[in-house]
């Protein structure tokens, strides 16, 4: 299942998307992120974390590739694979571990190791369009498409 393009025409817009995905079951799911430099991804990202409960620093996980947050609901593991040269680092870190069943998984530049990841509940694929952003989200397993199918009915564009 497929939707979108939504255009977030600001942050604020984001953070309301953001805001209806943390009232839908998100623990377990695997979210990966999509979209050029600067289309958005960690601003979404930051804004769920938020969303979910946590209301401490949010470091971009450039250089240490990934950062853990403990939430009230379950550990979520926020990504940041643009500076990965090989997927090999994953194994070595034992990050195979992170996508058990229980965390949640949010990934910027999965693209960079997409043979080596599992594949995603969701994949939300952002892109610049006047000041704002525009959003198309498509799911990947059956329980994506259940939760994208939930989503659809909450969030008004
Ligand atoms: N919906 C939006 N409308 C307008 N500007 C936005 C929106 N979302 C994010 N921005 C702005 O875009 C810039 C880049 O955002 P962000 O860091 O989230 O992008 P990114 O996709 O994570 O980039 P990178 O690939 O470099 O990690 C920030 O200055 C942010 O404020
Ligand atoms: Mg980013």
């Amino acid at each position: 299942m497929k939707t979108g393009p939504w255009v977030l025409a600001g942050e604020a817009a984001t953070v309301r998307l953001a805001n209806v995905m943390a009232r839908l079951p998100c623990m377990g799911m695997k979210f990966y992120f999509y979209g050029d430099l600067g289309s958005g991804k960690t601003t979404l990202v930051r804004a769920l974390l938020r969303a979910l409960g946590h209301s401490g620093v949010i470091r971009s996980p450039t250089y240490t590739l990934v950062e853990p947050y403990t939430l009230a609901s379950g550990i979520a593991f926020h990504f940041d694979l643009y500076r990965m040269n090989d997927p090999e680092e994953l194994e070595l870190m034992g990050v195979r571990d992170y996508f058990s069943l229980d965390d949640l998984c949010l990934v910027e530049w999965a693209a960079k190791a997409e043979t080596w990841l599992p594949q995603p509940d969701v994949r939300l694929a952002l892109d610049l369009v006047h000041q704002g952003r525009r959003i198309s989200i498509e799911s990947g397993t059956g329980r994506g498409s259940s939760w994208l199918q939930s989503l659809e009915s909450l969030y008004v564009p």
